[in-house]
């Protein structure tokens, strides 16, 4: 996607040769309007899909997860990280270790709302090892849903997540793909042909 293309290489900010920091638009601050964009790109990606939900992890999956919820007409939930007062048990839960962050979460979600009648497109702003999306697929999973697809905004394409999810058949959609950071240089993958 060109314009999200262009927008990394504006405003990401390479801060070692694996991790871009990209907080004016995804991660902390955020562009509706790129967001509506990113949304109708995964819409039309996923047609024919047949998606009846789409889960995320909050944060930074909440933003482009709900344009594309808006642009398909289906709801969006995000699992969460943090135990919260009133949600106890009735939960879905899966375990995510983080690589980046050295740190392992508990992941969960409400039982009433998946189930096994639900096709689900799996979203996150960031595909790395591919953890985050290996616990929602748990999640899915335990509810009996059909996984429809994974849609990713930025994927590094020089860590192993993307690979290890396609070798499963699994239709993985990212908007930007980084080959690399190297020398303070983003470069990203050729875009597919449409
Ligand atoms: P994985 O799920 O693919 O294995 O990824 P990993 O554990 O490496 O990612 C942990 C957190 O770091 C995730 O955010 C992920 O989005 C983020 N992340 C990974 N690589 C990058 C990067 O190069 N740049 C940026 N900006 N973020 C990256 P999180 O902890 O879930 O935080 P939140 O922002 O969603 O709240
Ligand atoms: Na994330
Ligand atoms: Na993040």
């Amino acid at each position: 996607m060109k314009l999200l293309e262009q927008k990394i290489l504006r405003e990401g900010n390479v801060l070692s040769e694996t991790v871009i920091k990209v907080d004016s638009f995804l991660n902390h601050q955020i562009d509706p309007v790129l967001m509506r964009e990113i949304g109708a790109e995964f819409t039309d990606r996923f047609a024919g899909r047949g998606i009846t939900k789409i889960l995320t992890l909050e944060s930074s999956g909440i933003a482009p997860a709900t344009m594309t919820g808006l642009a398909m007409g289906v709801p969006v939930i995000f699992a969460r990280k943090r135990k919260s007062l009133t949600l106890h048990d009735n939960l879905y839960t899966a375990e995510v270790h983080s690589f980046t962050k050295k740190e392992t979460n508990e992941i969960s979600v409400s039982k009433d709302y998946l189930s096994n009648e639900d096709t689900i497109l799996i979203m996150d702003d960031f595909l790395a090892n591919g953890q985050a999306v290996s616990g929602l697929m748990d999640i899915a999973d335990q509810a009996g849903a059909k996984l429809g697809g994974v849609g990713i905004v930025i994927e590094k394409g020089f860590q192993d997540g993307g690979k290890l999810l396609r070798k499963q058949g699994i239709q993985v959609e990212s908007l930007a793909t980084i080959a690399s950071l190297s020398d303070k240089q983003i470069t990203f993958h050729k875009e597919r042909a449409l």
